[in-house]
């Protein structure tokens, strides 16, 4: 798939079928977050995998009191409609962990420490194009209570749950999301 495709055509998916992903693909989609760039190449991350259907129900219902939390503190409508059986449904979910101690030179300014999840950032964009790339939907899941996730799939204390990442075929037609002009979005110091 030509990379212009790829960046163009992904789209967040939140509805899966149950087809399991295929090892091969997993390998793949996980190799491809590990060439993401990362501050002095400190490689911040760790991915943790998930298919176990019962640790997903305990996931889908942490994230549910979380959801419930961030509608009552935003008020938000859209949040108290939004469903997320898709922590159930999508037949693989890859946890992608920063270590805040891998933190690069950002470390030394006044407002830095954040490079570790820069840098998981960019691995989850690159499993994304990966994952659409070999036919697979995925989607960046960060509504989630970082104590109770850990807790749930024996992360450390000290590290970070940047997103749970969803896998699989998808199930239904994903939502177009339109993009700002990109002359609204830029200036020019020539
Ligand atoms: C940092 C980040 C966090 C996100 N968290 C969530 C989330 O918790 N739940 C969700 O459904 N989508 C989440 N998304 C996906 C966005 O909603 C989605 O990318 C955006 O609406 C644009 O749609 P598209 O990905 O289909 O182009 C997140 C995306 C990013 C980059």
């Amino acid at each position: 798939m030509e990379l212009w495709d790829a960046i163009r055509n992904r789209r967040s998916c939140r509805k899966f079928s149950p087809q399991p992903v295929k090892e091969e693909d997993l390998q793949k989609i996980i190799e491809a977050g590990t060439w993401a760039p990362s501050p002095a190449n400190n490689q911040p991350w760790e991915f943790v995998i998930l298919t176990d259907q019962e640790t997903k129900g305990q996931l889908h219902a942490a994230c549910l009191k979380s959801k419930e939390e961030a509608f009552q503190k935003s008020g938000w409508r859209w949040l108290g409609k939004y469903e997320i059986d898709f922590l159930l449904e999508a037949p693989m979910i890859v946890a992608v962990v920063g270590d805040p101690a891998k933190t690069g030179v950002d470390q030394f300014s006044v407002d830095g420490r954040d490079g570790y999840k820069y840098a998981c950032a960019a691995a989850i964009q690159n499993m994304l194009l990966m994952a659409h790339s070999l036919g697979l939907a995925g989607l960046w899941y960060t509504l989630l209570d970082q104590k109770a996730v850990k807790g749930l799939l024996n992360v450390p204390d000290d590290r970070t749950v940047c997103a749970l990442v969803c896998l699989g075929k998808s199930g239904a037609e994903p939502l177009q999301t339109p993009r700002k002009p990109m002359d609204e979005l830029t200036r020019r110091i020539d």
